[in-house]
């Protein structure tokens, strides 16, 4: 028999090496090299599915067989349901609730749900089940983390929903690397997309998550699949926030948000309530009307400006770009005298939300001058606008569909982007071009 081939793979990224390296040369990564067995007969042996080749015109345009989850704002933010064989990937920090979730899902989907669990054993799912007060019959819970013998049960079972809990716990006997490896990764995501596609089977895939915060396991697992959903939330707080990351079937930023309890996780109907139901306006505190997706919410950003402590000056966000921070922080020194080089600056989206769109610069330069100079920000106010190097406010999307969200939560004036004419009744808007203007306006 030959000898079985092997190679290094970087668990982090996945690149191939045919000897050990000590640093990867695509991601940079130290020390993330291992040796991993191949053998031969792997991914050869499959059995594609069937398809056919036909004009575009002949293929059926129906949307309508999507399939609810129980969880009406979840299934808004895929764009309305599961699609047979859609395939998600659902990624959080541990112990975030991501199993919780996906229980509660099994319980409230109208069909037949195979959870298969390979962190788990049964027991705990039940016991999870019952605090839950989940007891429905047609959830089947199998603990097992070898793919041939899920791949049997999936024949002899013939679920409308799979779950595989966690896809970094599965291994397929083909290969010889262990479970986890970016090698098993692939192996079980391709062969467990394969049978869900052919099937039309729907499946939801936990994924682990690495300590920087990205799906553990190679970038090809995120094109593999359809969807990927980023679970967020600060661990010991109530909330919790589902992202759509990737979607090919609907819109991605979308979000729902969730409050975790004794029942497990419960829809937040009203999201921008919510966020800022906690908010004590006082200096250093702006709301944001934040719109990733198509759904705004009514975030708060604060920020703490304060002598340093120490001889370097820190700079540490939560839910915020750090090296975004420092470019405010320079925009607003020479744009709008702001100095804070000597200052500790602590910037935070209240809610444990993370915010990526640009939209969001305007809002922290202003809870940042507003911290700086001790003074509050009008309690009515919400504030939007990407920052350019000049300090120029730039125009965003969704103008009036954050302003509106603002007003039906009561706020009264809003500083926006020039350019785009937006306006709501009933509101004052404040159209500016630089951040120097925002400054002179407020302070
Ligand atoms: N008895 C309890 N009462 C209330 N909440 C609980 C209880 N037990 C667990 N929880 C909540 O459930 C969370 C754990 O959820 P879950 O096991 O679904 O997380 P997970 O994302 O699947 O974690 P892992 O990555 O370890 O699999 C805890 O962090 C806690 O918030
Ligand atoms: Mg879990």
């Amino acid at each position: 028999m030959a000898k079985p081939s092997t190679r290094h793979v970087c668990q982090s990224c996945g690149y191939v090496s045919v000897r050990w390296l000590g640093r990867c040369p695509s991601c940079g990564e130290w020390n993330s090299f291992v040796e991993e067995t191949l053998q031969k007969s792997s991914g050869g042996v499959r059995a594609p599915f069937q398809s056919v080749a036909k004009p575009i015109g002949e293929w059926s345009k129906e949307d309508s067989a999507r399939v609810g989850t129980g969880f009406a704002n979840l299934d808004a933010a895929l764009g309305g349901g599961l699609v047979p064989g859609q395939v998600v990937l659902i990624a959080g920090q541990p112990g975030i609730g991501k199993s919780t979730l996906l229980l509660q899902v099994s319980d409230r989907f109208s069909g037949k749900v195979l959870y298969v669990s390979g962190e788990e054993s049964g027991t705990q799912i039940a016991v999870r089940g019952s605090r839950l007060g989940i007891g429905k019959r047609d959830i089947v819970i199998y603990p097992e983390t070898n793919l041939e013998r899920i791949e049997e049960v999936l024949e002899s079972n013939d679920p409308d929903l799979l779950v595989l809990d966690s896809v970094q716990t599965i291994y397929s006997d083909k290969l010889e690397s262990s479970s986890g490896s970016v090698s098993q990764v692939r192996e079980v995501a391709y062969r467990i997309t394969e049978i869900c596609k052919s099937k039309g089977l729907p499946v939801f895939i936990v994924g682990q998550i690495t300590k920087e915060g990205n799906i553990a396991g190679p970038k090809v697992l995120e094109h593999i699949v359809d969807t990927v959903l980023q679970f967020e939330g600060e661990r010991f707080n109530f909330y919790r926030v589902v992202k759509v990351v990737k979607n090919r079937f609907g819109s991605t930023g979308e979000v729902a948000v969730f409050k975790m309890g004794d029942r497990g996780l419960e829809e937040v109907e009203e999201p921008s309530a919510f966020f800022i139901s906690e908010r004590r306006s006082s200096p250093g505190s702006v709301v944001f009307p934040h719109t990733e997706g198509s759904k705004p919410i009514l975030l708060e950003v604060q920020a703490l400006v304060l002598p340093a402590l120490y001889t370097t000056p820190q700079r540490k966000t939560q839910g915020f770009d750090v090296n975004r921070l420092s470019l405010i922080l320079a925009i607003l020194e020479k744009e709008a005298n702001i100095f804070t080089r000597d200052s500790d600056v602590f910037v935070n989206v209240a809610g444990g939300l993370t915010v990526k769109e640009p939209a969001v610069d305007l809002a922290v330069a202003v809870a940042i001058a507003s911290s700086k100079k001790d003074s509050k920000v009008w309690e009515d106010l919400v504030v939007f606008g990407e920052l350019g190097l000049g300090g120029e406010v730039r125009a965003v999307h969704f103008g009036d569909i954050r302003l509106k969200e603002a007003k039906r939560f009561g706020f009264k004036r809003a500083i926006v982007p020039k350019g785009a004419e937006m306006g709501v009744e009933g509101m004052e808007v404040f159209s500016v071009s630089s951040v120097g203007e925002v400054v002179d306006l407020l302070f």
